[in-house]
């Protein structure tokens, strides 16, 4: 037999999906109030809620006293609140169903850069922008994997690389960023080191060349509070149609070519809150260095067996992963950018993995108990 839950929760689904009219659903919510058979259940009193909320009379069809507005919703989600559920369901709201869409790619995870001198990575990544390094996975001298939220910075060691673009960063303490930043300056003197506050953004430049630009949260990052929404490349006018041609038709992307103020590019979904930008300029492109970018897709077949037919697969690594290097035009099989994807599947056993940030701001003068964890998870809602 289904439980009350379930006829609660079964109720709320077909009065969201217009099955059954509010008149219907306020007396089937009060009906299952009245067998409630004196059990406490919190379905139960979340039930009789609705049903009062809903047909506008107090508690008049059971004899219970009024109930909490706090219930399961039809996600199971115990903080769900019925209330507010109730009164979207009333109101009629509509939704952008087609805005919670990703495409093929779910997530870019890490941007993979070659450095010279670990010490200074520290300075400028840990130090000067406040990230933290990765407590559990290469943490000799001969790599540094720092954490960024769910993303990260992979940063071997060796002859430096330099991204033909810049990488686009979320930092939730914005605010404290140029006193950071100002305090590594010295000990990068005679480096590429650079920082400069630009309308909407701070410019960092790694001691090597790589330009980063970092924003505070902001809607168009959606919820995220600390990471990497985007990496932006510079390629040559006339390739950002045939770069959205590949990861549309190759890899199942979400992908397009759009025109703003700063001219063409392609973009491509590359997961929640994030992009890959391919913005057309007529500026040099350097040579192609070998950095890398990942990415975590859902077919991982069928983008395989395409870019095997046109002899693109470069690694077939393991079972949950292969890379690719050229971004070549379906259309006429013309390689339009050079950039290595380090592709894994759903599957990987590093997906989802939990990433440790810590709070920059802790210092010995002042320390903050039980504050050393940064709270870049906070969901900010519209
Ligand atoms: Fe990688």
């Amino acid at each position: 037999m289904a439980s009350k839950e379930f006829e609660v929760q079964q109720l709320l689904k077909a009065y969201r999906k217009g099955i059954i009219s509010e008149e219907l659903f306020a007396k089937q919510m009060a009906e299952i109030g009245t067998t409630a058979n004196g059990q406490g259940h919190a379905a139960m009193s979340a039930a009789n809620g609705q049903a009062a909320a809903a047909n506008g009379q107090a508690t008049a069809t059971n004899a219970q006293p009024a109930a909490p507005m706090m219930m399961r919703g039809v996600t199971g989600d115990a903080s769900i609140d019925g209330g507010a559920l109730l009164t979207a369901m009333r109101e009629k709201k509509t939704y952008d169903r087609a805005a919670e869409d990703l495409g093929n790619i779910v997530a870019l995870e890490h941007v993979n850069v070659v450095v010279p001198d670990q010490e200074k990575a520290t300075l400028f990544y840990i130090n000067g922008l406040g990230l933290t390094r990765d407590p559990y996975m290469m943490t000799g001298p001969a790599n540094m994997w720092v954490n960024v939220g769910r993303q990260q910075f992979h940063l071997p060691t060796g002859k430096p690389q330099v991204v033909r673009g810049h990488v686009g960063v979320v930092v939730s303490d914005f605010d404290a960023l140029p006193r950071r930043l100002s305090r590594v300056r010295e000990a990068l003197a005679n480096t590429r080191f650079e920082c400069h506050e630009r309308e909407g953004y701070i410019e960092a430049t790694c001691p090597w060349g790589n330009r980063l630009r970092l924003f505070a949260p902001n809607k168009r990052f959606g919820a995220m509070q600390l990471g990497i929404p985007y990496v932006e490349f510079d390629v040559p006018i006339g390739t950002a149609d045939g770069i959205a041609r590949f990861y549309s038709q190759v890899m199942g992307a979400q992908a397009a070519p759009l025109d703003d103020a700063h001219g063409h590019f392609a973009c491509i979904t590359a997961g929640t809150g994030q992009n890959l930008f391919f913005r057309e300029t007529d500026r040099p492109i350097p040579a192609y260095d070998q950095h890398h970018l990942q990415i975590y897709i859902n077919d991982f077949s069928g983008p395989h067996r395409r870019l095997k037919e046109r002899g693109l697969i470069t690694q077939e690594s393991d079972q949950h992963q292969y890379r690719f290097q050229d971004i070549a035009d379906p259309d006429t099989g013309k390689v339009l950018f050079t950039i290595e994807h380090e592709v894994r599947s759903m599957k990987h056993p590093l997906y989802l993995r939990p990433l440790v940030n810590r709070n920059p701001s802790q210092n010995i003068m002042r320390y903050a108990p039980g504050e050393d964890a940064r709270n870049w998870a906070t969901i900010a809602r519209d």
